[in-house]
């Protein structure tokens, strides 16, 4: 018989970067031309039409300057708030910050892990600018009951699209609803560019604000307009986006079949629901260890990794208004959604090099540890 332990470890995520990216890599180095160009462009218009319907979309280089620069061109600054989840990323609340504004943390809905609307509804004050929530793991936000409630409040509505591309709520993509969506194209995402971030943009005065701001504020060369950064993305990186976005309805679809196998196969965790009208796209498939601490998670993840190879993630396991970093924005009240989420979640593979063989795996090697009660 194998022993667990000798068999392969099935990774957490496996980024897929064929001959077609490299092809296309190649054909910029030739071009002797690599910063923002031509393939930044086409980018951009082709990830417009196939995401986002059509909205104009601004590239740049980072999710994170893709956040940044948005909430900028929105004119969120000093004296706002942003209302964002504790439970994602650093990255939502660490772009707010850094715009000088204050980011608010509001609870979740414990079923598809993102901002509740009424948690929203109760961290509104008068200095409340925004909204943004996370479609987070790929399963779209409540757009419907978030924005009904920026609407109320008068206040903007963003979206941090870093994990769901090709999402959609009621029929539209995310990234189409808020003043600006971001996603992020870091090589773990359902799509990469090698490290990468797209604006979708609701107008064009967004749209050229990301511009100017990613580009130290000019649109014509030394005739800088405001104050900016340089955020732009390379046409290298264009290149290998453009190749991925070829591919990644196709892997979206595989990613949604292995959840759906997944969600049929797994016993002794809460698989993930998808709410009525919404696609799941599947960044992540993450389950619950229901009534666990994370101590007890973590131990799961600790066997499932060690004794049957199996990668797994925890996404995340600190709320963000308790890192060190973002402790000073830890609203006065307890967020007990967000806790409990932070103690229970384990994500499992679910990219689309998976096996049969693997999902199979995946599946003994839950039931054989949720199981065996650690
Ligand atoms: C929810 C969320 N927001 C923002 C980001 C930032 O994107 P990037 O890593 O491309 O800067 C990420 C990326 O991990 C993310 O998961």
């Amino acid at each position: 018989m194998t022993e667990t332990t000798d068999l392969p470890m099935i990774p957490a995520a496996k980024p897929i970067i064929g001959e077609e990216e490299r092809a296309a890599v190649d054909r910029v180095l030739r071009s002797g031309m690599v910063a923002q160009g031509p393939e930044v462009a086409a980018f951009e218009t082709e990830f417009a039409d196939q995401l986002v319907g059509g909205r104009t979309c601004v590239a740049v280089n980072s999710g994170t300057s893709g956040l940044h620069l948005g909430l900028l061109a929105a004119g969120i600054g000093a004296g706002d708030e942003v209302i964002v989840p504790s439970f994602t990323f650093a990255a939502t609340a660490n772009s707010v910050a850094l715009t000088g504004a204050t980011p608010v943390f509001a609870d979740i809905s414990p079923d598809t892990f993102n901002l509740d609307p009424e948690s929203v509804r109760a961290a509104v004050t008068d200095r409340t600018a925004a909204v943004m929530p996370v479609h987070l793991y790929g399963h779209p936000a409540d757009m419907e009951g978030l924005g009904q409630v920026a609407a109320e409040a008068g206040v903007q509505l963003f979206e941090d699209a870093a994990q769901a591309h090709g999402a959609t709520y009621h029929g539209e993509p995310v990234g189409s609803f808020g003043v600006f969506g971001m996603f992020s194209l870091y090589p773990t995402k359902n799509m990469t560019s090698g490290e990468g971030g797209m604006v979708s943009c609701g107008d064009e005065e967004i749209a050229r604000g990301v511009r100017l701001l990613r580009n130290q504020g000019m649109e014509k060369q030394y005739a800088n307009e405001v104050v900016g950064l340089n955020n732009r993305m390379t046409d290298i990186h264009a290149a290998i986006g453009r190749v991925q976005l070829t591919k990644v309805g196709a892997w979206t679809a595989q990613r949604q079949a292995n959840a759906a196998w997944l969600d049929e196969h797994l016993e002794g965790v809460v698989t993930p629901p998808v709410r009525q009208g919404c696609t799941h796209v599947y960044h992540q498939y993450t389950v619950r260890i229901a009534g666990a601490s994370g101590a007890e998670r973590d131990r799961v993840v600790q066997a499932l990794r060690e004794e049957h190879r199996v990668g797994c993630g925890v996404y995340y396991p600190t709320p963000n208004h308790e890192l060190v970093s973002l402790a000073r924005y830890a609203p006065a009240h307890e967020l007990p959604e967000t806790a409990r989420a932070a103690a229970e979640v384990i994500s499992l593979p679910v990219h689309p090099s998976l096996s049969q063989g693997d999902l199979e795996r995946i599946a003994t090697a839950v039931s054989t540890v949720v199981g065996a009660g650690r």
